[in-house]
């Protein structure tokens, strides 16, 4: 008998209470080294409080466990051999702390993963104003083949690299796409020699990212990972890549890992930048300013009770409406997928630009319209929208790292956040926005960890 499709299966057996067999086709599954015990699992997390020795099976393979003992096979039931590898997995993330939420509390341990996603700030060179990405497995002469970089994700994963290809083409000059990965599979993708393709995912067992990888794989293409979950089959696919650090996201909703995705595109950026278009003191000052960010960001997450009070005059809208410009248009559909994910209130984010030529008609009396204006050269326009909005009476709630009391007298509600390179501004702007949701899902009664409908990763296309 031949089974086809995708699966992760494990099987036990009534009658042999010591057998366990598990095979893999698509999703993930590893097997983990106990002391006279094993475990199956689709995520090495799962039994890391009890063993961190772990194998991970490929596509096509079988395993079969006794409590002493395991075996793998191929489909012909040919012997292979798997290397035991270590898991680096901090189990302190395990647990929800004092926190009611893993997603508050994965919103407040920011400022330590944006930390480790600087490798405590080993991933940067002070003194040449770069950053130093070891798994990248690049010559730095392989970078000045790359004219053309696509990022492909899913969901937050996608929003992060839209943040990512603004910073890219910023600091390296170097023109960014950035796919959606369902899509990009099924469109009969053209792929070149000089373009680098990065795969950007938290779990590295998004089935869509996966089957894009392939599909780019096969055509010749090279693939880095930019990825949380170690060991994961992103991870394992592709050529090269740079794990994040965030720890372990439990959450369904995505936070922490959004900020250290873009951290790390974020550091990649002025990896290349620094070969190709920007100064040694513009590196420099990159460098000193990322390191500002956990403060900045601690800053920002002692305005909770703030955020909290807006949130609670939010609970019955409607529609919530996010919008900004420029680097942080990403972070307003992030924002609205946070909304929509969690409190289940219908959310839309747009460019500010975009308003005029649709979504205006959606204003009317008192509609939340949250706008993320920083002070980089979108700015001016940004508050001609806000300016409008007002004219048809929404509500606006404004996050903005200007002191101008001009600007703070259009806001029915404000949240100021300090003020950083425009380029690491969505770090900031987004945390908020977190906090905001998370409130609102809070005053609702909303299942918070688990959204109705949704799995933290989604290993079916
Ligand atoms: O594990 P991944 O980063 O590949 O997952 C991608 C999306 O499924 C994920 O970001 C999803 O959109 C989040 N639940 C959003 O909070």
């Amino acid at each position: 008998m031949y089974l086809e499709g995708t699966y992760g299966l494990v099987v036990i057996f009534n009658d042999q209470t010591d057998l366990l067999m598990g095979a893999r086709n698509g999703s993930p599954l590893v097997v983990g080294v106990g002391d006279g015990e094993m475990f199956l699992a689709s995520d090495a997390a799962a039994f890391i409080g009890l063993s961190r020795q772990a194998i991970f099976l490929e596509d096509g393979e079988l395993v079969i466990i006794r409590k002493n003992s395991y075996r793998t096979v191929n489909q012909q039931n040919l012997e292979i051999k798997k290397e035991i590898e270590e898991i680096d997995i901090e189990e302190k993330s395990a647990g929800k702390g004092d926190f009611p939420h893993f997603l508050l509390k994965e919103i407040f341990e920011q400022p330590e993963s944006i930390t480790r996603a600087l490798g405590s700030g080993g991933r940067l060179i002070k003194e040449y104003g770069t950053a130093k990405l070891g798994g990248l497995n690049l010559e730095k002469r392989d970078f000045f083949d790359i004219n053309h970089i696509r990022i492909i994700g899913m969901g937050t994963a996608y929003y992060a690299g839209m943040v990512g290809a603004s910073c890219i083409e910023s600091l390296a000059r170097i023109p960014v796409t950035v796919s959606d990965a369902s899509e990009l599979k099924l469109s009969n993708p053209i792929i070149t020699r000089d373009t680098l393709y990065l795969a950007v995912s938290q779990s590295g067992e998004t089935a869509d990212t996966i089957a894009a990888v392939k599909e780019i794989q096969n055509r010749g293409g090279r693939v880095l990972g930019i990825v949380n979950s170690v060991g994961s089959t992103l991870a394992r696919m592709t050529e090269g890549g740079v794990y994040i650090h965030a720890g372990r996201e439990v959450s369904v909703a995505s936070t922490k890992v959004f900020t250290a995705q873009v951290t790390v595109l974020f550091l990649l950026a002025l990896l290349i930048g620094r070969m190709r278009d920007i100064s040694l003191s513009k590196g420099k000052r990159l460098v000193e300013e990322v390191m500002t960010i956990p403060e900045k960001l601690r800053s920002i997450l002692m305005m909770n009770e703030e955020i909290k009070a807006i949130a609670a005059t939010c609970t019955g809208a409607e529609s919530v409406l996010f919008l900004s410009r420029g680097i942080n248009h990403a972070v307003a559909l992030e924002g609205a997928l946070k909304l929509k994910e969690i409190t289940y209130i219908h959310a839309e984010g747009f460019s500010a630009g975009w308003l005029k030529h649709g979504p205006l008609a959606l204003v009317s009396k008192g509609t939340p319209c949250v706008f993320i204006a920083v002070e980089d050269n979108t700015f001016e326009k940004t508050i001609g929208n806000i300016q409008e909005v007002k004219a048809r009476q929404g509500r606006i709630i404004l996050i903005t790292d200007s002191d101008n009391p001009e600007v703070h007298s259009l806001a029915d509600d404000l949240i100021i956040i300090p003020k950083t390179d425009p380029v690491l501004s969505p770090i900031l702007t987004v945390v908020p926005l977190q906090l905001f949701s998370y409130y609102i899902a809070e005053l609702l009664g909303r299942d918070i960890d688990r959204p109705r409908n949704l799995a933290k990763s989604v290993t079916t296309e």
